[in-house]
């Protein structure tokens, strides 16, 4: 049981690498409920989280040392200055959400913006507050989101010495001169700098990659990937560029000074990507997502499993529990003002799920995933739902989906229609 008090609470969690995919965002998929419905506003003053549910925890770090051209998030350049006053109001709220937290973590993600932009003496009192505030299970994984030029080995040390067991560097590329058009705050060598500090540091870690940038070509992404399989990571994350209204690489496509890659590149791009992995034993588990086997994120799993729960703290974060989601304000200055409020119910904008959210969100979650989706599971758990047999099999005739026991998953091109068949498998 978790609960929900009157006074000062609120939700969180939000992902960030983990909310992109190739084409979609995760939480994109089903629209956010802009008011507090009545049903959600109960569900959320008494939470229950189911008893044998797992319980995560994200934390959004707003900050970073510039802002990149094709990135959304809720995140800041230039903004350092307030990195003391969200300290106590992280650490508030991060006392409040321990107070909910009615189980040992399964996972923590400290995300952004980049947690690596904080401070030494930032990022020790946030990993304080954390272990303060929180039980762990015995092999809890704690991930942290870095940028090359802010990790040192001095916060990667504060980092672990606190818990942290995995870093996800964000590398990108390692060609100079899309690194510069990203307007990425470090060079290539920096990125190797990094990449070096973690791969000595005896914690998992994880490095991303962009594929489809202006400009780019197939074999200056997969050179890009191979370099990066110099330092032998477990795990790799890539993303396709999606166009982000408002970010700088919008503007430019509007001003007509950007054009995106052309399809036939971009489908290429992933499927070599994905085989270029695979060479090296780094298999995909979701659409963006390759590990060694048993190196998979778990807190992305908890994301992409409905009936996990996760906190989480800090601005634009997003909270779960089955069924019920919620969104703390997003932007940095409405988040601490509604900090400075002791974190009021109203302020979260929320949304209990109802059979046929529910039902679309496991075929989206599912297909994503290469475990696709448990159609036993999903018999048992909406029993008056039937999978749409026409469109299966007709997807199956395509070779975009097959049928291994009880999972239907994607295979072949079927993961660069990824959106288009949840659509229409859910529908
Ligand atoms: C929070 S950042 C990672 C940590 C750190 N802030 C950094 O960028 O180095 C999350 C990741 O999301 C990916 N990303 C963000 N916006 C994207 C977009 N519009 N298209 C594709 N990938 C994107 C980038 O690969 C980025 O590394
Ligand atoms: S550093 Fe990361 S979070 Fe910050 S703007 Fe760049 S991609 Fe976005």
């Amino acid at each position: 049981m978790i609960p929900w008090t009157t006074t000062s609470t609120s939700p969180p969690t939000s992902a960030s690498a983990a909310e992109v995919v190739g084409s979609a965002r995760s939480f994109d998929a089903l629209p956010l409920a802009q008011d507090r419905p009545e049903e959600a506003e109960g569900r959320l003053e008494g939470l229950a989280v189911p008893g044998e549910t797992i319980l995560s925890l994200y934390v959004h770090v707003p900050f970073c040392e510039t802002k990149c051209a094709y990135c959304d998030f809720a995140s800041w350049a230039g903004r350092g200055g307030e990195e003391e006053a969200w300290l106590g109001r992280i650490e508030r709220e991060l006392a409040l959400r321990g107070q909910q937290a009615d189980k040992p973590l399964y996972s923590v993600f400290l995300g952004g913006g980049t947690p690596s932009a904080l401070s030494e003496k930032g990022l020790e009192r946030l990993c304080r507050a954390i272990g303060e505030h929180f039980l762990f299970q015995p092999q809890m994984e704690w991930s942290m989101e870095a940028n090359p030029v802010s990790l040192t080995p001095a916060k990667l040390g504060i980092a672990k010495d606190h818990g942290v067991n995995r870093i996800s560097i964000g590398v990108q590329s390692f060609e100079p001169q899309l690194l510069r058009r990203m307007g990425r705050a470090h060079d290539a060598d920096q990125a190797r700098e990094a990449l070096d500090l973690v791969a000595g540091s005896g914690l998992r870690y994880s490095a991303d990659q962009i594929f489809a940038l202006p400009g780019q070509t197939l074999s200056q992404f997969l050179s890009s990937l191979r370099t990066l399989l110099a330092w032998n990571p477990s795990h790799v994350s890539f993303y396709g560029l999606t166009m982000e209204p408002g970010t700088e690489f919008w503007k430019q496509h509007e001003a007509g000074q950007l054009s995106e890659a052309d399809e036939d590149l971009y489908a290429d791009m992933y499927a070599q990507g994905v085989e270029c992995l695979a060479d090296a034993g780094i298999c995909r588990y979701e659409v963006s997502n390759f590990a060694k086997l048993g190196d998979e994120c778990r807190h992305n799993e908890a994301y992409w499993d409905t009936r996990s729960s996760w906190l989480a703290a800090g601005n634009a974060a997003h909270g779960y529990t089955p069924h019920l989601r919620w969104r703390n304000p997003r932007g940095l200055t409405a988040w601490s003002n509604w900090a400075d409020e002791h974190f009021p119910m109203k302020g979260l904008i929320a949304e209990e799920l109802d059979v046929e959210q529910r039902w679309t969100e496991e075929w989206f979650l599912g297909l994503r995933q290469s475990k696709g989706v448990d159609l036993a599971r999903m018999s048992v758990e909406f029993p008056s739902k039937v999978p749409p047999k026409p469109a299966i099999a007709r997807r199956i005739a395509s070779g975009h989906v097959e049928v291994a026991g009880n999972q239907l998953r994607l295979t072949g091109d079927g993961w660069l229609l990824l959106d288009a068949i949840a659509v229409e498998l859910s529908g």
